[in-house]
């Protein structure tokens, strides 16, 4: 279980304590947190989930697959070093007290 802070281009600041296994975009969408579409549920091939990943993040995900790659190279918003799909993060509690911030538009 993770704590996650997502945070709003307009700034509105939530926290979700996310189960293990669960996708950061699987809470975000169950949540209500507007910023993350997740258009494609999940399978990597929409770019709508795209975020951008705290210092704490960054030091504990793996490097991101070759598809998840891909469609970074599609997202709608301004592509960063810290940029994620957050389908492709998994709840653990090593992601603990990690935060997202999430792009103005996601299509
Ligand atoms: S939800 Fe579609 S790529 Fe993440």
């Amino acid at each position: 279980m993770a704590n996650i802070t997502y945070v709003e281009a307009n700034g509105a600041s939530t926290t979700v304590n996310v189960p293990d296994g669960w996708s950061l975009m699987q809470a975000a969408t169950t949540n209500g947190i507007d910023g993350i579409l997740g258009e494609c549920g999940g399978s990597c091939a929409c770019a709508t989930c795209h975020c951008y990943v705290d210092e704490l993040l960054m030091a504990v995900l793996p490097a991101p697959e070759a598809g998840e790659l891909d469609m970074l190279a599609n997202v709608a918003a301004e592509r960063k070093p810290n940029s994620r799909l957050s389908c492709q993060i998994k709840a653990s509690a090593a992601l603990d007290g990690g935060s997202v911030a999430l792009p103005e538009c996601q299509e």
